[in-house]
């Protein structure tokens, strides 16, 4: 079977990423793949960090691999946080932080469409290609959330769903979330 490293330290990432591609390629971690230290993301587009990333991993050891990078896009603020989701409120900034800015920035806006989008960058014998995951959606005026979820899913309604992602059950946001149809486009490439 195929193998492919994945440049990501996020467990749970790592597990959706195995359970798409399961039968089909073998996933290695950086840990198994005795890749050690803090990968760098400092370009300021999804697809440069998401290259960044893969780069790191195929100049360390030359085996194919790939890497992700995740933005929510919000129309009435030219796209921001984007790039800078994780950092929006600030550096080591928690994900309520990142929340309470963004519904801060958001107050009196009537538009508020808004998009998560996910670039991966798999690099197979050093050649780069994209793969670009993306879902609609608007930001509610506050939190709708079973629990904690995850980064700015309390806030986040996608399209056609009565739902925050973050009262969706898992595996339904998983199917239609930017990172799902990334994932799914990588797995259809590799066949
Ligand atoms: P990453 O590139 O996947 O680490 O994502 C960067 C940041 O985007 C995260 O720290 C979260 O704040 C946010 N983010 C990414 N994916 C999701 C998601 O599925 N739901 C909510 N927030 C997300």
């Amino acid at each position: 079977m195929k193998e492919l490293i994945f440049a990501t330290n996020n467990k749970h990432k790592l597990e959706e990423v195995r359970a798409a591609l399961a039968g089909k390629i073998k996933i290695i971690s950086l840990q198994e793949a005795g890749l050690e230290g803090e990968i760098p993301e400092t370009a300021d587009t999804l697809e440069g960090n998401a290259k960044q990333k893969a780069q790191w991993v195929w100049q360390r050891c030359g085996i194919d691999c790939f890497a992700d990078d995740t933005g929510l896009e919000v129309e009435a603020l030219g796209g921001a946080p984007g790039v800078y989701s994780a950092r929006y409120a600030g550096e080591h900034c928690s994900f309520d932080d990142n929340i309470n800015k963004l519904l801060t920035a958001m107050e009196g806006k009537s538009n508020r469409n808004a998009a998560f989008r996910t670039v991966i960058c798999l690099i197979e014998g050093g050649k780069e290609t994209y793969f670009i995951g993306q879902i609609e959606g608007s930001i509610l005026t506050e939190r709708h959330s079973i629990g904690e979820g995850f980064g700015y899913d309390p806030i986040f309604m996608p399209n056609r769903f009565a739902l925050s992602f973050a009262e969706m059950p898992l595996d339904v946001k998983n199917k239609i979330s930017h990172r799902g149809i990334a994932i799914q486009k990588l797995a259809e490439y590799l066949g």
